[in-house]
């Protein structure tokens, strides 16, 4: 594991935004993971403003994403097709037709071996940026007794509820949601992870410093070969 720590999350955006647009100036065709959430935005932030400024074309990319709830429309507002559309797809010139998503609301099964079939297809994630749940969550893996394979439909925990149930204000949080598993993200060839403020110190810690094991699903992070971790002095106090 690579250990990056920088002052806070706006020098993590650059750093990290600067090498997506370096990696895609020279992997135009590369295939990009991408996570929802608050701790990439001002990743996404950075590669928006450099599309805007000519620096960087996202037109023959193809990108994976991480989860997605169920029980709710695609174009709902709450969604993480919406968000990557709101944050990063809309405002650059990705093509749609190759953004693929995990669809919450298909059979689970069929969907995870068509989502699978979907990333062999392309020839695997070169790169899949990750952030990390208080509880040391990667994607909707939450600890438990093993570690995940394919894309899986989860029951999401009531930590992780309580995090994000204050952006449901029109319908209630969903209590599952779809999500690619430990090891498809493990075969992703490079995996940046990023973590920021004080509240997922501990989880990073546990990441870094504890043993591999389900119960933090984050730790299997130690098992992968090109692994880059960006921390904000907040998260990586109890380093
Ligand atoms: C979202 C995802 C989640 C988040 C995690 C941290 O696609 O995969 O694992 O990365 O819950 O969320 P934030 O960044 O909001 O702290």
């Amino acid at each position: 594991m690579e250990i990056k720590i920088l002052k806070d999350e706006n020098e993590i955006g650059a750093a990290c935004g600067q090498f997506f647009v370096d990696y895609i100036n020279a992997n135009p065709k590369c295939v990009l993971g991408f996570a929802t959430g608050a701790t990439p935005v001002p990743t996404y932030n950075y590669i928006v403003d450099a599309y805007n400024n000519k620096k960087v074309s996202l037109k023959e990319i193809s990108t994976f994403n991480l989860d997605e709830y169920c029980d709710i429309p695609k174009e709902h507002k709450n969604s993480y097709w919406y968000f990557m559309r709101e944050n990063l797809f809309g405002k650059v010139d990705v093509n749609y037709d190759n953004v693929d998503f995990l669809n919450g609301n298909a059979d689970t099964e069929a969907e995870s071996a068509r989502y699978a079939k979907a990333i062999a297809d392309k020839g695997g994630i070169d790169v899949q940026i990750l952030g990390i749940g208080r509880n040391g969550h990667i994607a909707f893996n939450e600890p438990s007794d093993e570690f995940t394979d394919e894309a899986w439909k989860v029951t999401l925990t009531q930590s992780t509820i309580d995090a994000n149930s204050k952006y449901f204000d029109d319908i209630p949080m969903p209590h599952y949601a779809v999500t690619m598993g430990i090891g498809s993200i493990m075969r992703s060839k490079k995996i940046i992870l990023i973590a920021t403020g004080d509240s997922k110190a501990e989880a990073v810690k546990a990441m870094i410093k504890g043993p591999v094991t389900p119960q933090c699903p984050a730790s299997i992070l130690q098992q992968h070969n090109d692994v880059v971790i960006y921390l904000d002095e907040a998260a990586a106090a109890l380093l």
